[in-house]
């Protein structure tokens, strides 16, 4: 009984991973992730032989497209299952197993740090920052990015069920409004040089169902929303994507700092910056 109930456990996680996988794998499609990206790693400014890490590295390609940068690039994620969809994608990039709260790298050995789309998942983002600082050497840099679930904003034509769905499945997370706190967190981390910029990704095409289905799903679950309602919620948006009239905006926030005053350290070779791929 036990077994079962443990084999219906690993197939629902597996189920979970790959609609994560499908629902990542559909926010890389979209128009401005590759900029947004390429904004990152040019915030990150990767010194060429240092160490970058991504941590929540999910199914790798900050990781793989980072080592293109001439960094050793290394991606950390406490999910063994996307580790291993992450080491089938990219063979000949790094992969360990770590939380962001518990990070498998010496006190100032890395020079970068990235995290894309992790720190609302955390329950204790102010953990990770310290973590963050310790492993981040002189003058390294930590670029955080991350949507904002609040404000996720999506045509329909029943608009206060829209924003009973969002908002429901925004308070599901365990730090749903942690984009705009980055500012605070990293100042209260002990990190400079704080700036902070907002994106808007923008999605129009089938492939953003996934995404919907996720909101709506559990907003449903939790007994927020009507699961009649909800069904036919998502009808509509799969008419709209079906006739090319899907339209969700999610807003991005990235935020960078600098590992507090000691500036580069003498002999390091100059930071690569726009040199990363595009
Ligand atoms: C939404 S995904 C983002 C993945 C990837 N960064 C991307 O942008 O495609 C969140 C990732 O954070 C990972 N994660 C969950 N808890 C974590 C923790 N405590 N520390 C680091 N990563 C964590 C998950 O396993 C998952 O791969």
């Amino acid at each position: 009984m036990a077994e079962q109930h443990g084999n219906r456990e690993a197939v629902a996680e597996h189920r979970g991973t790959e609609a994560l996988l499908a629902v990542l794998d559909a926010a890389d499609r979209m128009p401005g992730a590759a900029r947004l990206r390429a904004r990152s790693y040019e915030l990150l400014s990767p010194v060429p032989g240092s160490t970058v890490v991504d941590v929540g590295c999910g199914a790798g390609r900050a990781v793989a497209e980072l080592a293109g940068c001439g960094v050793r690039a290394v991606g950390v994620d406490p999910d063994p299952r996307m580790l291993a969809a992450a080491r089938a994608r990219w063979p000949a990039a790094e992969f360990r197993e770590a939380g962001a709260e518990d990070l498998p790298f010496a006190d100032g050995s890395v020079l970068g740090y990235r995290a894309d789309k992790v720190f609302h998942v955390l329950q204790q983002p102010e953990r990770a920052v310290a973590e963050a600082r310790r492993v981040l050497g002189p003058g390294g840099r930590i670029v955080l990015i991350g949507q904002e679930w609040d404000t996720i904003m999506i045509d329909s034509e029943d608009a206060a069920l829209t924003r009973a769905i969002v908002h429901a499945r925004a308070d599901l997370l365990g730090t749903p409004h942690t984009g705009r706190r980055y500012r605070n967190l990293l100042l209260d981390g002990g990190f400079a040089e704080v700036t902070v910029e907002v994106h808007t990704g923008v999605f129009t095409g089938p492939d953003t169902l996934p995404l919907l289905t996720r909101l709506a799903e559990p907003a449903c679950a939790s007994g927020a929303v009507d699961r009649d309602r909800a069904e036919g919620w998502l009808a509509e948006q799969r008419q709209r994507a079906e006739a090319d009239r899907l339209l969700v905006a999610v807003p991005f926030f990235v935020a960078a700092a600098s590992a507090r005053g000691r500036g580069r350290r003498p002999g390091t070779p100059a930071r690569a910056g726009a040199g990363c791929p595009r």
